[in-house]
């Protein structure tokens, strides 16, 4: 039995509307729990949006809204953008629904009551644009570090939280765990130097900023809104005792690494403090880079997804960012090298493939899947290692490398058409060597489509229909529906359409 598997994105903020830098978080997220449910475990994916905070307020002031009406604006954007990229979260949270603000309320006078949580007074540079508190010794030519702008001096009276107590059950339990809670390992090593470092305690309300959650026992202040947004995790499957939370919690988080540790350091701590279960993993992703900076809005460097989606679709969308950059590293987008990976490995291999057998199968068998007069056995050896290198890529969250595992299959598939040559078996009559090549050939077809359905699940459902298969793909399970043979003879494939016709460049 593996375990239910419980993954979430970032909630977004919603003072403007999605970016590639977003979507490929929630992309990553997307693939991850398909290939747990190809897997059959009992999977939940949480998604949602960051409504609070003073960014947020700011924007909808600036548009002449109440920010209610704002964020409330805001969500039909993001949600098309979700619908459009076939992501099939199981929840949606807003941390503006009661739901959210109860539970967040409970869980805080909880640290309250028991002493975790003390008013203090607070001074010092605060970033907007990252909701972010900071040292002056983190800052970089006064600026902030994420966004090169200027910051904003706080000094306020502030409830704190008593971080620093926790410093060392971080450092010698939770960071020491195996498998590792944070991952990869570089950014582990970076949260212990953080940690090591020092910690100290940290902000937890705001008293000048109105948009947000009360503070239950002082209404004057609001939750700082990282301390609130973190708890969508735990809010959303009804902590303390909803049944979701039971069953899924502890989750896997995926973040960007700017916000490394708001996750790995503040909220372990803070579940830790109120007697909860820490992450089973924090997962920090590298940026998309425009320039070799932090593609973002504020820099004016944001991409809707939209402006790929018109030229690519989904499919491609999903499969470009997971296959092209190795994830936990910074990756460059660029137009050329998403029609390059475009042509090369969707038109050309998996696409090609495709047609040819089926068109080979159309013409020399009626369209009828041969029986195979006997086993490829290179070609099933090949299938299975690749299937075993497919899964242990996605279970580790090395999309490329599971994407790799999966086109092992499809560049054999590929190869053994070639040294097969169907067309001269046909012409030499060899009826029981052509009938081995195809139905060897469109078994491939048949667990490309399995392995790769998380990635790409329409392109995969159309060459699903497309061989004819009765059962319907979402009922494929791994590992028995990845076992080489799995292949009816007897069933009617058709022609089609082309899965990804070539796009064609100036
Ligand atoms: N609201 C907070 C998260 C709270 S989670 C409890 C937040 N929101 S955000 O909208 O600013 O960013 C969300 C995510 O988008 C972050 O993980 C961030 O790393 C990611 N990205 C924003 N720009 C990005 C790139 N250019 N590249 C990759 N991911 C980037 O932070």
């Amino acid at each position: 039995m593996r375990d239910p598997f419980y993954i979430t994105t970032p909630i977004y903020y919603v003072n403007d509307v999605p970016h590639i830098g977003h979507a490929y978080t929630t992309v990553a997220a997307d693939v991850a729990t398909r290939y747990h449910r190809l897997c059959g475990d009992d999977s939940y994916f949480l998604t949602g949006t960051d409504e609070h905070g003073q960014k947020v307020e700011r924007t909808a002031q600036e548009n002449g809204k109440e920010p209610q009406a704002w964020v409330d604006s805001m969500i039909p954007q993001w949600q098309q953008v979700w619908d459009r990229l076939e992501i099939s979260f199981d929840d949606f949270i807003r941390t503006t629904e009661p739901r959210h603000k109860d539970r967040v309320a409970k869980f805080v006078q909880q640290l309250y009551d028991q002493g975790d949580i003390y008013l203090g007074r607070y001074e010092g540079p605060y970033c907007v644009a990252c909701e972010a508190f900071y040292l002056e010794s983190e800052l970089i030519d006064s600026l902030c570090p994420i966004h090169k702008r200027a910051v904003e001096r706080v000094t306020e009276e502030n409830y704190f939280f008593a971080l620093s107590k926790y410093a060392d059950w971080l450092l010698n339990d939770y960071y020491k765990r195996d498998p590792s809670p944070v991952q990869p390992v570089e950014r582990l090593n970076e949260v212990i130097g953080f940690v090591s470092g020092g910690l100290q305690d940290i902000s937890m309300s705001r008293a000048a900023v109105e948009w947000g959650i009360p503070i239950p026992w002082d209404p004057k202040h609001v939750i700082y809104v990282w301390i609130e947004a973190l708890q969508n995790y735990i809010t959303a499957l009804g902590y303390p005792d909803g049944e979701q939370f039971k069953k899924f919690w502890p989750a896997v988080h995926l973040v960007g690494k700017d916000i490394l540790r708001f996750h790995a350091v503040i909220w372990p701590a803070m579940l830790h403090a109120a007697g909860v279960e820490p992450p089973k993993l924090i997962f920090a992703h590298g940026w998309l880079l425009v320039g070799g900076e932090k593609m973002s809005k504020t820099k004016l460097t944001g991409i809707h997804p939209d402006q790929l989606l018109d030229a690519f679709g989904a499919d491609a969308y999903r499969y470009y960012f997971l296959r092209e950059i190795a994830f936990g590293q910074d990756g460059s987008f660029s137009w050329e090298s998403m029609v390059a990976r475009y042509n090369a490995d969707l038109a050309n291999d998996l696409g090609n493939l495709a047609s040819r057998v089926l068109a080979m199968i159309t013409s020399y068998f009626d369209g009828i899947v041969p029986e195979p007069a006997g086993r490829a056995e290179a070609l099933a050896s090949t299938a299975e290692t690749a299937v075993a290198t497919y899964r242990k890529g996605m279970d580790a969250l090395d999309f490329a490398g599971g994407i790799n595992g999966a086109w092992e299959i499809v560049r054999a598939a590929n190869r053994y058409v070639v040294e097969t040559a169907p067309w001269e078996l046909n012409k030499s009559g060899d009826k029981a060597g052509l009938a081995t090549a195809l139905w060897s050939s469109a078994e491939c077809l048949r667990l490309s489509a399995i392995l790769l359905s998380p990635v790409m699940p329409d392109a995969c459902e159309k060459l699903w229909s497309q061989l004819g298969i009765g059962r319907p793909l979402a009922d494929q399970r791994l590992p028995n529906d990845g076992a080489w043979g799995g292949l009816d003879a007897g069933v009617r494939v058709t022609k089609g359409e082309a899965l990804f016709p070539r796009i064609e460049t100036k």
